[in-house]
């Protein structure tokens, strides 16, 4: 089968995109709007983009040709945190999906706990083992839908003790949760190591023949 991007909608294109690039992992970020309401939701179009500075950025749509209010809240504070959920948290980091008006705290329905942040005014979700207190640095818009590719500057990483050693993430111990296409979510399967590269033999030289 061949699909021509120009024969697609942005709909059908979404839902094709969304399966093809799995499993994503999730971006559950808090952001806190003007008047203080905390917001909750997650974003699976979630990347690295830079590690000095540590830059990380996620693409946010719009709703109903609406700005989201994770969008809203990060252009008007400049801050919002990104956690890393576990597998757990898969029905609240769904729940949180639901679009609620801007004054409706998504962490209070759900009766998730808050602790302060260091480096920024939004608080973090107390459960996920990683959070990360970022500052907006940019944001681009590409194509014609509106959604804007949102990046961040982490000026604090909360790890839970015991997590990580020597800057390595205990991925097992992490139990992330990832997005497929649609409603469904995907656990860590087998974990398979390979060689270090850098320990892999350089190819031998062999001689021509004279
Ligand atoms: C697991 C998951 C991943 C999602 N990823 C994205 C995403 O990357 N970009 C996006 O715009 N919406 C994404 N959504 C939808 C938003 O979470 C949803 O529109 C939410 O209501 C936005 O909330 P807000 O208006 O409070 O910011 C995702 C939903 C789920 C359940």
């Amino acid at each position: 089968m061949k699909i021509w991007p120009e024969t697609l909608e942005a709909e059908p294109a979404y839902k094709l995109l969304t399966g093809i690039v799995v499993p994503r992992p999730i971006a559950w970020i808090t952001t806190m709007s003007i008047e203080g309401v905390v917001n909750l939701a997650p974003f699976s179009c979630f990347t690295i983009v830079s590690s000095a500075p540590p830059l990380i950025g996620i693409n946010i749509g719009l709703k109903a040709g609406q700005a989201k209010d994770t969008g809203r809240n990060i252009k008007a504070s400049g801050e919002f945190v990104v956690h890393i959920a576990d597998e757990t948290m898969i029905e609240q980091i769904h729940l949180s999906a639901v679009e609620y008006p801007p004054d409706v705290s998504e962490v209070e329905l759900l009766g998730l706990d808050l602790l302060p942040s260091e480096t920024i005014a939004v608080p973090r979700l107390a459960a996920p083992s990683i959070a990360m207190e970022c500052r907006f640095h940019q944001s681009v818009q590409f194509g014609d839908t509106g959604s804007e590719f949102t990046v961040g500057e982490i000026t604090l990483f909360h790890i839970r003790d015991g997590l990580c050693t020597d800057y390595k993430i205990q991925t097992e111990s992490l139990r992330p949760v990832c997005r497929l296409g649609g409603p469904n979510y995907g656990l860590l399967g087998q974990v398979i190591t390979q060689k270090n590269i850098a320990q892999t033999p350089k190819r031998v030289e062999t001689k021509s023949p004279a």
